[in-house]
């Protein structure tokens, strides 16, 4: 009998940033009918679900991370009608679409909060961090603003603070308030109607506060930043989280093969993984993988640690890039040299849990460097002695080598890597060897076969230090996986089992220099990669 795919388990989630991805209406932005327009290039590398950062109504200030409509798509992207024709497309070729909620705080420009701002009896002002100030005038407590200063923001017509965990354009809804519940739920509802897949849910264990909004302890040691001064046990992840994700997921769960997966801010993996269940997220983020150093110990220890925490019953997910971080292209790799990028490529698509994609790291797209001038992200602009800011992994999406790569033919929001005219989607298509084809080759192989897809993940003692070694056993195949992390040839030992099935090649990554497996041992090439198969 042949197991049910379950799209987002046993598939590859892809994230969009649609600002972007493919400009057609010569804006400089891209918008929803270029998203449209290149879901069959998706489809062709084997995706089954897009994670589209935020496309409601947004003044801007963080792109689409402050909200001011959120039961509508904003004009720049397209009409509501875009978005059915997109959802209907990516249904029609089996992909899903997975929308990001920005729920734990609005826009200053949400009509919610412009009524708050209007007196302290306005219906709406207690859906909002509202509090007067200290006696001497301060601030109402000690909470920073994540990105950078207070977390309180004054406003004189009211002689009130309002908490902001993000810019002060970004106020936080008061959770604590049913009526907030209640039209967060609907956001939820009006969505799931439309024929959504899913929901990635931005920071959402800071929806709620302590109840008395009392001070953050110091935490010891240095901590260069000022935020990271304090043990953030009063601004976030309070236990009232758990109840009010239980109830989005039974909403979810009334709709068939939905998924919602969580962003769980400033959390360990243990924190991150206590939200994964049944009945509260499907998946959640955790960075350890992503921020591991380059090698097999590194990326090793980060997912024995996150495989074994989500145990037999949960399901794990890794992610190399997104929208917040430098790309993997330029953490791990320095030049133009894609050997590196093909091994991470190899590791990433065939561990345990749901692989996620940045756009343009199929093609190994590398951080765009901005002047100070060109900067648009909020924290670049603030803090930009300490922090460029994350323009930088957000360049135009490298499709060709015409004027802007084929992103746009009017001047890009920003700049393209300069790279482009030979990092491109047609160029790596039209290479065989190509990281893209690697990537292409890669997906399909894991949708073809099990043990990649769905089978249990067993890491093996590192014999090699070069070398990291994992095993994945489904009930109809097993598959063995040696990644070289050296720019040196090397040479591992095959397991010795009482299994007397042999080992067969499935894929070498190189046609020129590929692996070669005799009897009880495999050579491999520098950064080169086998996966075997019995
Ligand atoms: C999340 C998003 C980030 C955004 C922040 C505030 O961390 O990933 O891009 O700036 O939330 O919404
Ligand atoms: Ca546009």
């Amino acid at each position: 009998m042949k197991a049910k795919r379950t799209w987002w388990r046993d598939g590859v989630i892809y994230q969009i940033y649609p600002r972007s991805f493919q400009d057609t209406n010569a804006d400089g932005i891209g918008d929803l009918q270029g998203i449209i327009q290149r879901l069959d290039y998706l489809k062709d590398l084997g995706i089954d679900g897009i994670w589209l950062s935020p496309i409601n109504p947004s003044p801007d200030v963080d792109f689409g991370y402050d909200v001011s409509d959120y039961l509508n798509i904003d004009a720049k992207f397209g009409s509501m009608q875009d978005f059915d024709l997109l959802l209907n497309e990516a249904h029609r070729r089996n992909i899903h679409i997975i929308m990001d909620l920005v729920l734990n705080h609005s826009s200053d420009q949400h009509p919610w909060f412009q009524e708050s701002l209007k007196s302290k009896d306005n219906p709406y002002h207690d859906w909002y961090l509202w509090r007067d100030p200290a006696p001497d005038g301060d601030y109402p407590n000690n909470w920073l603003s994540f990105f950078g200063g207070s977390g309180w923001e004054y406003n004189s017509s009211l002689n009130q603070y309002y908490y902001h965990t993000f810019c002060p354009e970004q106020p936080d809804l008061n959770f604590r308030n049913p009526e907030v519940r209640q039209a967060i739920l609907d956001v939820f509802r009006f969505w799931l109607e439309r024929g959504v897949d899913g929901f990635r849910l931005d920071v959402f264990n800071a929806y709620f506060k302590d109840r008395e909004l009392r001070d953050n302890p110091r935490r010891r040691g240095l901590h260069l930043r000022p935020y990271d001064r304090f043990e953030h046990v009063n601004d976030i992840s309070q236990p009232e989280m758990f109840p009010f994700l239980q109830e989005i997921r039974k909403l979810v769960d009334k709709y068939p093969n939905r998924y919602v997966v969580g962003e769980t801010f400033l959390a360990s993996p243990v924190q991150a993984r206590m939200y994964i269940a049944p009945d509260l997220l499907h998946a959640g983020f955790d960075y350890a993988y992503a921020r591991s150093p380059w090698g097999p110990t590194g990326f090793g220890n980060a997912v024995a640690y996150w495989d074994a925490l989500h145990g037999e019953k949960d399901w794990p997910n890794y992610f190399l890039n997104n929208h917040d971080t430098p790309r993997s292209a330029s953490r791990y790799v320095t030049g133009e040299d894609d050997a590196r990028l093909k091994l991470l490529a190899s590791m990433h698509l065939t561990l345990r849990g749901t692989p996620y994609l940045y756009y343009g790291e199929e093609i190994g797209m590398r951080d765009t460097r901005y002047s100070r001038a060109e900067i648009q992200d909020p924290v670049g602009k603030r803090k930009w002695l300490s922090v460029k800011g994350r323009d930088g992994c957000r360049s135009p999406m490298q499709w060709d080598a015409s004027a802007n790569a084929g992103f746009s033919p009017a001047k890009p929001w920003l700049r393209v890597n300069p790279e482009y005219p030979t990092r491109n989607v047609e160029a790596q298509l039209q290479d065989p060897e190509s990281l893209l084809n690697f990537y292409r080759a890669l997906i399909r192989l894991r949708r073809e076969n099990p043990a990649l897809h769905a089978g249990s993940l067993e890491l093996l003692p590192l014999e090699n230090e070069s070398v990291l070694v994992y095993k994945r056993s489904a009930p109809t195949q097993e598959a063995l996986i040696a990644l070289n992390f050296s720019n040196h040839p090397q040479q591992v030992n095959l397991p010795g089992e009482d299994n007397t099935r042999a080992w067969q090649l499935l894929f070498g990554g190189s046609e020129s220099d590929p692996p070669l497996l005799d009897a009880d041992s495999l050579s491999l090439p520098a950064y080169g990669t086998a996966i075997l198969s019995r």
